[in-house]
């Protein structure tokens, strides 16, 4: 794995009193630093990934950035970014990106990522993966020692058709690990269907994953799987801020 270079910035004075939500909106704002005109820009999902919209919107209505074009990572980005005008494109017109901005569930000290309880995972993963840079924005309580076996879920999207038998092989490859699989429902209790049209299993782990490349290329290995949350090696830069200041992770 390559090495990771930390940079810190304090608020200066210091600030109090900030909530999780302040501490999302200030990881996006600088984020968006890092926009220039004429970027093609991936725009991920998430209540941290909507302020950065928010911002790139702002910064487009002030004509201080020109000739954007951003990719969603899911339908309720898409309807944000046209709310806020913000052009709009795809992979296949533009199948690589300069800059990616979303944010994460878990990152660990190799910038190694679980994404998707949004439920947005594949195309994050899509365009995420197409881009020459990816910035994550986190606030602090999203970092972790290890992925899976915080008491969160580890995301796998799969097709619908038979999603118990997929869910039982991926809970029975975890089996030592303490792992429960279970289908994610919507807020009504019906299944949560994803834009792809497909179903979440939330894998909860009792213990750590172990090494994440073999577990995530067992999970890719069973039929019914379409894609997994963990974001292997993808991160270029995480932006995490708490409570004293900006940390800025560079690989
Ligand atoms: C959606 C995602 C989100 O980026 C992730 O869940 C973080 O969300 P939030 O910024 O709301 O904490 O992966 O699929």
């Amino acid at each position: 794995e390559k090495a990771v270079s930390v940079e810190a910035l304090s608020f200066s004075p210091p600030i109090v009193i900030l909530t999780q939500d302040d501490l999302k909106k200030i990881a996006a704002y600088k984020a968006v630093e890092f926009v220039e005109s004429g970027m093609v820009l991936g725009l991920g999902t998430g209540s941290t990934a909507k302020y950065a919209l928010d911002r790139i919107g702002e910064l487009l209505r002030q004509g201080k950035l020109t000739n954007i074009v951003g990719i969603p990572t899911s339908k309720k980005t898409q309807e944000q970014a046209l709310s806020l005008g913000i052009p709009l494109s795809d992979l296949d017109r533009h199948p690589t990106i300069d800059l990616a901005i979303d944010g994460a569930d878990e990152v660990d000290p190799h910038l190694n990522l679980v994404k998707g309880r949004g439920g947005s995972l594949l195309r994050e993963k899509m365009v995420e993966g197409a881009c020459k840079k990816f910035v994550c924005i986190v606030d602090e309580s999203k970092l972790v020692k290890h992925l899976g076996g915080n008491g969160l879920a580890l995301p796998v999207e799969v097709v619908p058709f038979c999603w118990k038998f997929t869910a039982n092989k991926l809970q029975n490859l975890f089996q030592r690990s303490g792992c429960v699989a279970k289908l994610r429902n919507d807020c009504e209790g019906n299944p949560f269907v994803t834009d792809n049209g497909n179903y979440i299993v939330d894998l909860y782990l009792k213990k750590e994953l172990g090494d994440s490349q073999i577990a995530s290329d067992a999970i890719l290995r069973v039929a019914g799987v379409v894609e997994h949350g963990m974001f292997l090696d993808m991160a270029t830069t995480v932006i995490v801020a708490g409570e004293r200041g900006i940390t800025i992770k560079n690989k």
